[in-house]
């Protein structure tokens, strides 16, 4: 055992405050051997009823504490706020960086040597990470896994994915709403997390290609026997990582950045990824930006064949052998750095070596790929001077270049409000612009980008049409939707300033995103424009006073950069 534990500073000796730390933990049953310099390993619980999809953690922590147990460390559990997608309004990002501020302060104030986070849905895991990181503790992640794929009437059914397009069918008349409301059951039939390669997927992915978790971490079924394997086996690893002195900024380093980013393109990942992998990377000191998602996602295809790209979901994933042997394919391909770190205690490299493709219909090679160009585009132009993203797997090739009118929404209720107006003047070539819904302005940069298209150009057989917003999109949404522009409307971006009528030109190819106006009339409406009345009390406030733009991952600015968690004063 050693005397150099963060946790020694709370427990090790015979002064009052030892016996104060010690002899309340003992209140629990812990023994006193507990207590004697081994290694004591934090379980970051995101646990909740409100979260669906993560409430089943608490069965995963104790396969993690069997393996902390079985290591020689001492684990203790605890919970933190959770962040349930499919319930939290106006939105669960609003709150990701309220969550990452209860789990570094958590664990600063606490005995604790290492941290294993246990997270799920989309909005866990980046919270999670992002308080971890600026601890720099040693950290490993486990994700609560995928849902079994939806099953209904004999038809495979994609969380989210199936839900926009059956709602759709409802609109457009070819489905009944009872048959719609049928479904509800048949597509969340098991705990886990969305079963299509979503944000929640695609972030359980990043966690694999950060090397912040153990081979098979991201497709394993949610109530699969070897979830809690790989559970406990992360358990037996984080007291080897505490003892080893491997912590969080020795694994996720700028070079394990860049393998995520091309990862997320070899998946088909979400648009959220952006927001969080830069938020993640400020806190950890590394320096990434927007245009590194263009320059290191580019040249590389999307070979797993997911929706909302694809076919499959990650039951199917995890069937043909999940990440282990894509990693595999892009490292022997050098698209993936194979020498960086993982948890595990050995290379990316070493820890894929041997893995194999089982299906290659659902991990395709790079002579089949389901999108030659699978990164994420980075659009610039006087409609967003400092970004916006688009998702060129999941969206339409005949519209990657495009002009058209605008028809701009000032709010999601002035959409909801006239989109199945018949008089609603609108055409297949509109370009649909939703304004104010960025991270200052809704509050916390809701998933409605990808508004739904007016019925009555469903009803005509159109199915995508040019979306800009500055909010974002949910990972299991699909279409031609230019998101995340910034700056935001609400603080006088350029959105802010546009009219229905303008003519608006998006070239993905060129990486671009403009409105037809000149500088002059642009100032010109710049000085006429008011900026919205916003809500700055209570939380409001803190968010609206310190919350960065997209391109800035959304973090508040005084959490951004490098820390530690230190040993705080002693009280007795
Ligand atoms: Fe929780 Fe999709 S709603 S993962």
């Amino acid at each position: 055992m050693t005397d150099d534990l963060r946790s020694a500073g709370w427990f090790k000796g015979s002064y009052k405050g030892a016996y104060v730390h010690r002899s309340w933990m003992k209140n629990q049953g812990f023994p006193s051997h507990l207590f004697d310099g081994r290694p004591v390993i934090g379980i970051c619980n995101s646990w909740s009823e409100l979260t669906p999809c993560n409430a089943h953690l608490r069965d995963l922590a104790d396969f993690v504490k069997r393996g902390v147990y079985e290591a020689g460390g001492f684990p203790v559990e605890f919970p933190v706020m959770s962040l349930g997608e499919s319930n939290m309004r106006p939105a669960a990002m609003l709150y990701r960086n309220l969550a990452s501020m209860d789990v570094e302060e958590t664990l600063r104030a606490n005995p604790i040597d290492g941290v294993v986070l246990l997270v799920g849905c989309d909005k866990t895991t980046p919270a999670l990470v992002m308080g971890a990181a600026s601890c720099n503790l040693p950290t490993i992640v486990v994700s609560g896994g995928p849902m079994l794929s939806g099953l209904f009437r004999g038809e495979k059914l994609g969380s989210g994915t199936d839900m926009f397009r059956l709602s759709e069918e409802v609109k457009a008349g070819r489905l009944k709403a009872e048959d719609f409301l049928a479904s509800e059951a048949a597509m969340s039939r098991s705990p886990g997390s969305c079963n299509t390669m979503g944000t929640a997927s695609t972030m359980a992915c990043m966690m694999e290609a950060l090397g912040l978790a153990l081979p098979g971490n991201a497709a394993t079924p949610a109530v699969d026997a070897r979830r809690r394997v790989l559970s406990q086996m992360s358990g037996q690893r984080i007291v080897a990582m505490v003892r080893e002195g491997l912590r969080i900024r020795d694994v996720v380093t700028r070079r394990s950045c860049e393998n995520a980013i091309r990862v997320n393109g070899a998946v088909g990942g979400s648009t959220n990824a952006v927001i969080h992998l830069l938020a993640i990377a400020g806190r950890l000191g590394i320096e990434l930006g927007l245009e590194d998602w263009d320059s290191f996602g580019r040249g590389v295809p999307t070979l797993v064949d997911l929706m909302p790209s694809g076919r499959f979901l990650m039951e199917d994933f995890f069937a043909a052998g999940g990440l282990p042997p894509l990693m595999r394919r892009l490292i022997e391909a050098g698209l993936v750095d194979g020498a960086a770190m993982t948890v595990s205690g050995r290379t990316q490299a070493e820890a894929v070596a041997g893995e194999e493709v089982f299906q290659d219909a659902v991990i395709r090679g790079f002579d089949d790929p389901i999108a030659a160009e699978g990164g994420i585009a980075v659009l610039r132009g006087n409609l967003a001077p400092s970004g916006a993203v688009l998702k060129p797997s999941a969206a339409s090739p005949h519209l990657m270049q495009h002009e058209g009118a605008a028809l701009v929404f000032d709010s999601i209720e002035d959409y909801h409000a006239r989109i199945n107006d018949p008089a609603l003047e609108v055409d297949e070539t509109t370009v649909m612009v939703l304004r104010n819904c960025g991270p200052m302005g809704y509050p916390g940069m809701p998933e409605v980008a990808n508004m739904g298209l007016p019925p009555k150009l469903l009803q005509r057989g159109i199915k995508d049409m040019v979306r800009i917003s500055d909010a974002r999109m949910s990972g299991t949404a699909y279409g031609t939707v230019v998101l995340h522009a910034a700056p935001e409307a609400a603080i006088g971006g350029p959105l802010a300033l546009i009219r229905t009528g303008d003519r608006i030109r998006l070239d993905v190819p060129g990486r671009s995103l403009s409105v037809d106006l000149s500088d002059a009339e642009l100032a010109a409406r710049r000085a006429a424009w008011t900026p919205p009345d916003m809500d700055r009390t209570g939380y409001l406030g803190l968010f609206r006073d310190h919350v960065m733009q997209a391109d800035s991952g959304c973090d508040f600015d005084f959490l951004h950069g490098a820390r530690e968690a230190g040993i705080p004063r002693v009280f007795i």
